[in-house]
């Protein structure tokens, strides 16, 4: 069994990042279990290396760092602000880097949906470098869905399955 962990870089309640993640998340064949865990529940303040977290949030933090340093694979959905990668998601992999880096030598997948034609693209490209930068083995081809909020169309729902192949045989190295 494999574990993947999938963080949904949006903190909105009804964030269109998350349905993706959930739903890429249910296509993985059954040699996996996948847990969608929301940062959002975490509230972390904003970086500042002077501060310590307080003790609650901390270890909260740590259990989260410890799943995901036991995974076998990381796949993050991450909005598209401004042409970047979300402040949110950027703040709380400043804050998981902290110390030790949990995406050390992991096998990371990058998905994005927005309602733009390029479908948060330029996000995921400045997500890769800072995944790079913390040495992990990025998944060569990002997932993009440009929507008009309608539900997902058959060539999208063929491209989250194909995705949930293809990410599934790059973690077991079969890619
Ligand atoms: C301030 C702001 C800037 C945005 N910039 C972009 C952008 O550069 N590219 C893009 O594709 N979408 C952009 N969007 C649209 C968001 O990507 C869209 O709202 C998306 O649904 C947010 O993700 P979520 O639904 O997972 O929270 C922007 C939205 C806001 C409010």
């Amino acid at each position: 069994m494999k574990n993947i962990v999938a963080i949904p870089g949006s903190l909105r309640k009804s964030s269109l990042n998350l349905e993706l993640i959930k739903s890429v998340c249910a296509q993985f064949n059954t040699e996996v279990s996948a847990w969608v865990t929301p940062q959002a529940k975490l509230e972390l303040p904003i970086f500042n290396q002077d501060i310590p977290l307080p003790e609650s949030l901390s270890k909260d933090l740590i259990e989260y760092k410890n799943l995901l340093k036991s995974s076998d694979g990381i796949l993050i959905a991450s909005p598209e602000y401004n042409g970047s990668v979300s402040g949110g998601l950027k703040n709380f992999i400043d804050w998981l880097s902290r110390e030790q880096n949990p995406f050390l030598n992991k096998k990371v997948g990058l998905i994005s949906i927005s309602t733009s034609p390029f479908g948060g693209v330029r996000g995921l490209m400045h997500l890769r470098d800072i995944m790079m930068q913390l040495c992990a083995s990025v998944y060569p081809r990002n997932m993009c869905i440009s929507t008009n909020g309608a539900a997902y169309s058959e060539q999208q729902l063929q491209l989250i399955k194909d995705f949930a192949s293809n990410f599934f045989n790059f973690v077991v190295n079969k890619l």
